[in-house]
């Protein structure tokens, strides 16, 4: 959701934050504007529409002279889409523009309130309130005035400000909503996230909630809601530039779908030590392990998803209770808390709205908190008891693909974990599942290589409008992945069922050669999924399966069968999603969609 960026340095502005908005393009946009201050005054220009209009009407951000701006990407949020909801905004004297992330929640009011002391809002958005407050307690002091305001908001924000009388200067600061600082020799920047500075510097600072920070061409200062200095330190981002470009591919997705058997074997093998499973982050005794009574699982799209194939294998193996909540939902349940619970959050960006509300529940009811992160230094990240980082690098395209991947890897090594620890896996059983985890990079190498059979098989689907898949136990978990990954990029309306409630109203909607995907991987089940997949063709299903390599009895109940290679049966998902992803990829592709931009949807979810 909206991006933000900042620069403030010897170079020319608009260039800069027009290529670092690029870089967060990934993120969901509807309308994207900058603002810069050419010496004289500051100068906005902002459109609906992509990048590819800004950028057309600044000839690059050539026509638009000096070193300081801010720019942003817009996801509507109150107001349609158009070139005036636009960020950035301005006040009445054009002296103060303001870029924002986030929703301030009393916005009406203080609209309200300041419509009564004669201000006109141009716009529907939230955002304009934030401008015209900051002119209302406008004193000459640029620090001042930002803390009298963030006292008057609620909800959440980033925000990037600039005061026309202090063109030296650049302000940010944040509440809920992601914001990263980066320091380079060629100057300073503000951004939604790490990819639009990694071109100029690998320094970055991450600053916590009602933190500001001023920006001059060479130097940074941190502040609290008291305006008292604090100190902030750098970190150092490891990964490559090129790690957040496309490498050749025609589109993120497929590239990150690539990435996956190297994002699972990091996310893995630092975790393998002499047969053992060794997650020193968890930071839990043995004694702490055989104590918990209950698990929550929390998250929100696909990383819920992994949540529900976590509750499968931690139960199935390590014998203890697992509740998997949707965070939008587990925040408002008033869920109970009894001693012994742990509650484990999984969010790739780590900054998903509801994902980080349902962390605070927890942890305001004194239960420990683990939280399954793939950003470095997010905030679910900082906020979590304890932080069990996923390694898939920077995921950029919107669906989810490799972050997914090792989502389900930290799964798993925690279930295993637990198991061992409280004596319901012997060595010799974990041993044997290790062998089977390391196996699963090249599996899935495997599996990419077929990918022109899928290729060919989406290819007869591009029409279709609706697409149904069914599984049972683990394979009814891939089968809610396999079903959201195809409605997010190819826009076919799909459902997933448990095949066993098939009967109970969906067969109502299967015709002559309705789609049904039918991921049949668990040998205690596959006769009873066979018996569904009966039912479906019987109507008319045209039936996709995918299935363990073995299980050719398949054969004689689906039209097109997809074989896995062998693994535990417990990490089928992880070799089933590859064909999904790849069939959703595929028809994405096919029906000329932007893959890695869906209409609609955002990459991080940073607004309830
Ligand atoms: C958005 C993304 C999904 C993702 C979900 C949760 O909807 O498009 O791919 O699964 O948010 O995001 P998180 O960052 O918390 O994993």
């Amino acid at each position: 959701m909206c991006g933000i960026v900042g620069y403030i340095g010897e170079q020319q502005a608009a260039p800069i934050l027009l290529e670092g908005l690029s870089k967060l393009e990934y993120r969901g946009y509807d309308s994207a504007g900058i603002a810069v201050y050419d010496g004289n005054e500051i100068k906005m220009v902002k459109s609906r529409g992509k990048l590819k209009v800004l950028e057309e009407l600044t000839q690059g951000g050539m026509t638009l002279p000096g070193c300081v701006g801010i720019g942003h990407t817009r996801w509507a949020t109150h107001g349609s889409p158009s070139d005036i909801n636009a960020h950035p905004h301005f006040n009445k004297n054009h002296t103060i523009a303001v870029v924002h992330n986030g929703i301030i929640e009393n916005y009406m009011k203080l609209r309200k309130k300041l419509e009564k002391k004669g201000y006109v809002f141009v716009s529907e958005t939230d955002t304009e309130v934030l401008v015209h407050l900051l002119d209302y307690y406008y004193n000459g002091n640029p620090l001042e005035t930002i803390t009298k305001v963030m006292y008057r908001l609620e909800g959440s924000y980033a925000l990037g400000i600039m005061f026309k009388d202090h063109p030296e200067e650049v302000y940010a600061v944040r509440k809920d909503s992601p914001l990263i600082v980066g320091k380079s020799e060629a100057g300073n920047f503000i951004a939604s996230d790490v990819p639009a500075v990694l071109k100029h510097t690998r320094d970055v600072y991450f600053i916590d909630n009602q933190e500001m920070v001023k920006l001059t061409k060479d130097s940074l200062t941190f502040y609290n809601i008291d305006e008292e200095e604090i100190s902030v330190e750098p970190t150092h981002i490891e990964w490559d530039i090129t790690a957040a470009e496309k490498g050749g591919y025609e589109y993120f997705m497929l590239k990150e779908i690539y990435e996956q058997p190297k994002a699972v074997a990091d996310t893995l093998n630092p975790r393998l030590k002499n047969n053992d499973i060794v997650i020193e982050e968890l930071g839990m005794t043995d004694e702490e392990i055989r104590n918990i009574k209950k698990i929550f699982i929390i998250g929100c799209g696909s990383a819920y998803h992994t949540g529900v194939t976590a509750k499968y294998v931690i139960e199935g193996l390590a014998r203890i209770p697992v509740e998997v909540d949707l965070a939008s939902e587990f925040r408002y349940r008033n869920p109970i808390f009894e001693p012994g619970t742990l509650v484990i959050v999984i969010s790739q960006s780590g900054e998903t709205a509801d994902t980080l509300a349902a962390l605070r529940e927890a942890k305001a009811n004194g239960v420990k908190t683990l939280g399954i992160v793939n950003v470095v230094g997010s905030s679910i990240a900082r906020e979590a008891d304890a932080v069990m980082y996923t390694w898939a690098g920077p995921e950029i395209a919107v669906a989810t693909t490799k972050a997914y991947s090792t989502q389900l890897i930290a799964e798993y090594l925690l279930a295993m974990k637990f198991a061992r620890v409280r004596d319901v896996l012997s060595q010799e059983e974990m041993e044997g599942m290790i062998e089977d985890l390391k196996k699963l990079p090249e599996q899935i190498e495997f599996l990419l290589g077929n990918k022109e059979k899928i290729q060919h098989f989406a290819n007869r689907y591009l029409a279709t409008e609706h697409v149904f898949f069914i599984g049972r136990g683990i394979d009814y978990a891939i089968s809610l992945e396999g079903s959201l990954k195809l409605k997010e990029i190819s826009y076919i309306h799909s459902e997933a069922y448990a095949a066993g409630e098939l009967k109970h109203g969906t067969i109502s909607l299967i015709e002559e050669d309705t789609l049904v995907t039918a991921v049949i991987t668990q040998k205690e089940l596959y006769k009873k999924t066979l018996s569904n997949v009966q039912e479906v063709r019987t109507r008319g299903a045209f039936v996709l399966a995918v299935t363990n390599t073995g299980n050719t009895e398949v054969e004689k109940s689906a039209d097109y069968v997809i074989y896995l290679p062998e693994t535990n049966k417990y990490f089928t998902n992880s070799l089933a999603v590859i064909p999904l992803q790849l069939f959703s990829y595929y028809v994405s592709l096919g029906k000329g969609l932007d893959v890695d931009k869906p209409r609609n949807l955002a990459k991080s979810v940073t607004v309830e």
